[in-house]
């Protein structure tokens, strides 16, 4: 295993994170976490370095948690750093922060946890969280020894993210999404610059955007850019190393659902380090981006001078899901996503054609037309 700095503080972490949150199941259920496999995989990881272990409360049905503590056992939780996150969309007053704190250290089975995150901050939970006293309930647990350092995880635009991350000068780490195709995206790399110059560790979530960018053999235009070199790395190899190339990536979670995946992506952190790619590599994961945009049939650039829609359709985000399912082949999540994601006056459907987007589109994309279609191809018949 490769050890990386961990922003500011005198202790070095894994190249490679075990994210707890696609652990194997049973029966395609993610409420029955098949354990002795996710147990042997979670110990095989710690076994061979892996330091950094991150869970959260909602995880698997709030099953995870639980987990993760009998991994913990017979001597286990001196070998790693424990992170998990308090689910900030379900707290309604300042005592629901205890609240959430006891259960889970029950659940984990532990007297302290080492890195402790407010769960998915956007401006709305920031803000709620923020006007009920987080971050003094947080110094002051902080100080009673129940964790020993305040992070957070992020989704949402990073003029959010600025405002989280110099909103407080005691942050440890931030979670943020990025992978090579999500550099403009979220947080994304301004965001990783940017708490990096702040000292603070920057802990990379969904490095294969949820296994999008992991496909063996990718579609044929990024499987052709691969053949072009000389590297025998797999497209999951590639987005690692892609990642463990940048000087401000701390470590990079991978949620691993199987013992293969487990022991390829330690073989690919074993083999990782700041600067190891040359110019042409970096230049080849430039063209895999290209390559997957192509494949996206909506041209949309997600510049949003269509909005505000007028009658409240989220035309970027509908089509950025439509756009995914075809470039990465992955229509049951889109069609999850577009109808659990999305408020109900935020889709398609609710199109009324009075066409203002189109006037206003950089791209003379056909939205009228596109949002019927997108809404026949991912919209649920209604039950
Ligand atoms: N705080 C938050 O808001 C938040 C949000 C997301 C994630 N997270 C955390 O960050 C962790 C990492 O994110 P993620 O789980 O989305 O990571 P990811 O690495 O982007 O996606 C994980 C998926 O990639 C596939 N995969 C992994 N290794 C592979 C390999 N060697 N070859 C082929 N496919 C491979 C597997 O998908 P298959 O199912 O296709 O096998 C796996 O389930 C999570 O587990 C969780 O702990 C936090």
């Amino acid at each position: 295993m490769k050890y990386r700095k961990f922003g500011s503080l005198d202790w070095e972490v894994s190249a490679l994170g075990f994210g707890a949150m696609r652990l194997p199941v049973m029966e395609d259920d993610r409420n029955k976490i098949n354990e002795p496999e996710a147990f042997a995989m979670m110990r095989l990881a710690i076994d061979a370095g892996v330091n950094y272990l991150d869970t959260a409360y909602p995880y698997h049905q709030q099953q995870s948690e639980g987990l993760v503590g009998k991994v913990l056992k017979d001597g286990y939780r001196d070998k790693v750093k424990l992170a998990t996150k308090m689910p900030c969309w379900l707290v309604k007053e300042a005592s629901d922060f205890d609240l959430y704190l006891e259960k889970q250290m029950k659940r984990l089975e532990v007297d302290q946890i080492d890195f402790y995150l407010l769960h998915s901050l956007n401006q709305s939970t920031w803000q709620t969280v923020k006007d009920l006293g987080v971050l003094d309930w947080a110094e002051k647990r902080m100080a009673e020894g129940l964790f020993t350092h305040l992070g957070f995880s992020f989704h949402d635009d990073y003029p959010v993210f600025e405002e989280i991350v110099t909103g407080y000068d005691n942050w440890t780490l931030a979670q943020i999404q990025y992978n090579y195709m999500d550099i403009d995206y979220q947080a994304g790399r301004k965001g990783l610059l940017l708490a990096s110059d702040r000292g603070l560790a920057v802990v990379v979530m969904e490095p294969l955007r949820g296994g999008r960018i992991a496909n063996n053999p990718p579609p044929a235009p990024v499987a052709r850019v691969f053949e072009t070199s000389e590297r025998n790395w797999t497209p999951a190899a590639w987005a690692f190393q892609w990642l463990w190339d940048q000087p401000q990536v701390a470590t990079t979670l991978s949620g691993m659902s199987t013992m293969d995946q487990v022991q390829e992506n330690l073989a690919t952190a074993s083999e990782s380090g700041v600067g190891s790619l040359t110019d042409d590599d970096r230049a080849l994961i430039e063209k895999v981006r290209e390559a997957y945009s192509s494949l996206a049939p909506i041209p949309c650039t997600q510049c949003e001078y269509c909005l505000p829609c007028p009658n409240g359709v989220a035309i970027p985000r509908v089509f950025s899901i439509y756009n995914d399912a075809v470039s990465y082949d992955t229509w049951g999540h889109a069609k999850w996503a577009y109808n659990n994601q999305l408020k109900a006056d935020e889709m398609a459907d609710n199109c009324i054609e009075c066409g203002e987007c189109e006037i206003v589109c950089p791209q003379h994309i056909e939205i009228i037309d596109w949002l019927a279609r997108v809404h026949e191809a991912l919209a649920q018949p209604a039950e």
